[in-house]
């Protein structure tokens, strides 16, 4: 099992893994092309040639990022993968030195599992405005904001200089 940055050429089997999860109203639908124009945020999970989780990690402003697009392949589930993957999400927001990560989902508790707690969307602005505004589906969106502090101990907190030795 690998875990590695996607890469272009696996943006069509990225978006036939979210399929499922797409049809079911657990993500929302990312086209191809969109995979592609924002394949660098992807970070997949692979066993024997074939990606069996995935997920996106998306700079919303200088120190907020999403977890997108979190997927484990339904025969998959309930082994760890979603929690290996969405380590390796926080750990790419901890080297680039974003300080909250946040998700909005149907699984608010398996991100509670992994240190996430409740917020509300007046807590980020910032996704309010770019996407959930003008979302039709807003008036029966039932999904659950959940945000975790990066650096919530501050002896974890990259001192300024450190924090570009951090950025690979
Ligand atoms: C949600 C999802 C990513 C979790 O991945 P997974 O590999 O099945 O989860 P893991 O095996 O890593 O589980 C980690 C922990 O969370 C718990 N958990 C996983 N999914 C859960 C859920 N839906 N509800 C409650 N707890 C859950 C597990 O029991 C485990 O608990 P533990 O700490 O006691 O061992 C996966 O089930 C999935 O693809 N779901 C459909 C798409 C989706 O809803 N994505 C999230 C949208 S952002």
């Amino acid at each position: 099992m690998t875990i590695r940055p996607a890469r272009l050429y696996d943006a069509a089997e990225i978006h036939a893994l979210m399929q499922p999860y797409v049809a079911q109203g657990l993500l929302l639908p990312r086209s191809l092309r969109y995979l592609c124009e924002n394949i660098r945020d992807f970070t997949v999970i692979e066993a024997n040639g074939r990606i069996v989780a995935s997920g996106a990690l998306h700079f919303l402003d200088e120190d907020v990022a999403e977890i997108q697009s979190l997927a484990v392949a339904p025969a998959r589930r309930g082994q760890g993968l979603g929690r290996q993957l969405t380590a390796a999400l926080v750990e790419e927001a901890k080297a680039h030195q974003v300080w909250k990560v946040f998700a909005l989902t149907h699984a608010p508790q398996f991100f509670y599992r992994l240190g996430f707690t409740d917020t509300d969307l007046g807590a980020l602005p910032q996704k309010f405005s770019r996407d959930c505004a003008a979302c039709p589906k807003r008036p029966v969106c039932r999904q659950h904001a959940v945000i975790r502090d990066i650096f919530a101990a501050e002896s974890e907190a990259p001192a300024p200089a450190a924090a570009l030795a951090l950025v690979p």
